[in-house]
């Protein structure tokens, strides 16, 4: 094989070019063919000369001719696969994306804040019996105590019996039945009440439970996890102090306040000027309470709290109305 047509080899570009010039080196009009042709008319050493050469010349040609289209369909394939391939690194600049609601990404904190304390989450059902959510917690039927919950009944069973639950407070029961003490638990969930919506009451919210049993539990246990939960949660300056109380369920109970966030303690409309804001309640569980789950006061002790998410995503973010969390204005979500 000549320069000539190893070169032309090299620069045909595509296959269907190489094709030709496939039939124009090896095929009937070719000068190989032709001088194939011829071979008769030699004498018998020339013929035997001369076909070797051209034997030679022809697989030499053949192999040049396979090589270039090796070449021309790994280049066709490359190509293919650009055009095809998919931009999955594409940022499309418009893009909006949602994101969780200001009440989901607070109990999310919330739960991260007491995991990081070493308790553990556990939940309960919305629709409870009147046991759970009054009769366990100390609440004998007709305790004037039951008319601080405006309840909501549920048409099942007796009258009366069936209840959405008012507070996160049964769940306590229901970890305490199935489990041994020691307890360190937290409880979210979604509570009920008949209430009238208005700028700092939703009839349908959130609590955030928490119970702790143990051996030889304090009320400075208590005051303490309160006290370290609003430092992590407010912040260094927020602080956090207890009032006396009453819940059937604890004894002695308080209701649980930290420094008013909007002035800072100094006493502003949002806080009656006391400088002080409620946040929950808690207290020490009931002697009764242990009792009611067959666990025994003399050996274990134990406190509970409890309070609502709403209302601590509001203080913390300023916001003076509640009825914002459900009314879904965009422009308000997308602060947060
Ligand atoms: N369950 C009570 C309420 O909703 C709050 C509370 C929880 C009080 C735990 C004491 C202990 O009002």
């Amino acid at each position: 094989m000549n320069d000539e047509i190893a070169a032309r080899i090299t620069a045909t570009g595509t296959r269907p070019a190489l094709a030709e010039l496939t039939t124009e080196l090896l095929g009937k009009k070719s000068d190989l063919s032709a001088r194939k042709a011829r071979l008769g008319t030699l004498s018998p050493e020339e013929r035997k000369e001369e076909g070797r050469r051209l034997n030679e010349e022809r697989e030499a040609i053949e192999a040049a001719l396979a090589a270039r289209r090796a070449e021309l369909e790994a280049a066709e394939r490359n190509a293919r696969y650009d055009a095809e391939r998919l931009d999955l690194t594409e940022v499309v600049p418009h893009l909006r994306r949602g994101h969780l609601h200001l009440v989901t990404q607070t109990l999310e904190e919330l739960e991260d804040i007491f995991i990081g304390m070493g308790f553990t989450v556990a939940e309960g059902p919305v629709v409870e019996t009147d046991w759970y959510n009054f009769g366990a917690l100390n609440f004998p039927v007709g305790h004037p105590a039951r008319n601080m919950y405006d309840t909501l009944y549920v048409d099942l069973g007796e009258p009366e019996s069936t209840v959405l639950r008012t507070h996160t407070s049964p769940v306590q029961i229901r970890v305490m039945e199935d489990r041994e003490p020691p307890i360190y638990s937290i409880m979210p969930g979604l509570v009920h009440r008949r209430d009238t919506t208005d700028a700092s009451h939703l009839p349908n919210f959130h609590q955030i439970e928490g119970l702790v049993v143990d051996r030889g539990i304090t009320f400075g246990d208590l005051a303490g996890t309160l006290d370290a939960f609003t430092h992590a949660y407010f912040g260094g300056d927020i602080a956090s102090r207890l009032r006396p109380s009453y819940f059937p369920f604890t004894e002695p109970s308080a209701e649980f306040d930290v420094t008013c966030v909007f002035c800072k303690g100094a006493g502003c409309r949002t806080c009656g000027k006391t400088g002080w804001l409620e946040l929950g309640g808690c207290g020490m569980v009931h002697p009764n309470v242990l009792t009611n789950v067959g666990i025994d006061p003399e050996e274990w002790s134990g406190f509970a709290f409890g309070f609502g998410p709403e209302r601590m995503a509001l203080m913390k973010h300023g916001i003076n109305d509640i009825r914002e969390l459900i009314t879904n204005d965009i422009r308000f979500l997308e602060q947060f």
